[in-house]
């Protein structure tokens, strides 16, 4: 078992197998999220954040969110620089090394996984400093409580409607996020599919049409929040 996963083809199921883990993540999030978009008193929003943060379920999954975070990052980090090594050095068909062309039949964001990986960690980091870390350990002067039928909870949405209205650069940050986010996805959807073994012609163009739709969606559904949050500011 451990011998399976360190080969190449161990590494890529187990990046496929976290990855499809942090997307049901991601929809579940974005759905919490897009509270924001339906009422304008928070009331939606902060109930929805408030039964996510107490639901003893969602303990058990926040710690296994950042393992398989960890995972997916430390083996693409491994597989990429395994890569790097043995870059553009090929057998060609008479056993001789030749120069291989890396753009050939390869989309940009499948030659780019790692940068836009990197991209999304770093706003990450400044994501959970924004939001999780004030929720979760300082607080701050805007969480301050909410009574929602009769029940206590922090206003999340102060805090997150209160960034975007205050910082702007913070919505261009989250408008690149989710950008980098969708290319990320467009190519790891069939790219996860196809490692477990769903691959055949059939299923090729129909995975790209899901991986299309289902990127398009999670990135523009993120974009929109802090663009719609920021918008209705001004008007
Ligand atoms: C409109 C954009 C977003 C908003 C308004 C938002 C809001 C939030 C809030 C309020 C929290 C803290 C929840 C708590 O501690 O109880 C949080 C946590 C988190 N967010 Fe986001 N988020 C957004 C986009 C994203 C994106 C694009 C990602 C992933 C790339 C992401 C990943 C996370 C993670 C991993 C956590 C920590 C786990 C958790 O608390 O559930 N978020 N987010």
């Amino acid at each position: 078992m451990t011998n399976f996963f360190t080969t190449s083809i161990g590494r890529k199921i187990l990046m496929s197998v976290t990855g499809l883990f942090l997307i049901m993540f991601l929809l579940v999030h974005l759905t919490v999220n897009s509270m924001i978009l339906f009422d304008g008193t928070g009331d939606l929003f902060n109930r929805a954040a408030h039964f996510m943060a107490t639901t003893p379920l969602i303990k058990v999954v926040e710690p296994l969110l950042a393992i398989g975070l960890l995972a997916h990052f430390l083996i693409a980090s491994l597989i990429t620089f395994q890569n790097q090594r043995n870059r553009n050095v090929t057998y060609g068909a008479f056993g001789r090394y030749e120069a291989r062309n890396a753009s050939q039949g390869s989309t940009w964001a499948s030659r780019n996984m790692y940068i836009l990986g990197t991209v999304i960690i770093v706003f990450l980091v400044i994501h959970l400093i924004n939001f999780f870390w004030k929720m979760k350990f300082t607080g701050d002067p805007l969480l301050s409580e909410v009574i929602i039928n009769g029940e206590h909870m922090e206003n999340a949405y102060a805090l997150v409607t209160g960034l975007f209205i205050n910082w702007k650069w913070s919505v261009a940050l989250y408008v690149v996020g989710a950008i980098a986010l969708g290319l990320h996805l467009y190519h790891g959807v069939w790219s996860a599919f196809q490692t477990l073994g769903w691959s055949n012609k059939k299923w090729r163009k129909i995975l790209n049409v899901i991986g299309v739709l289902f990127s398009t969606l999670l990135a523009l559904g993120y974009a929109i929040i802090p663009l719609y949050v920021m918008i209705r500011s001004m008007i």
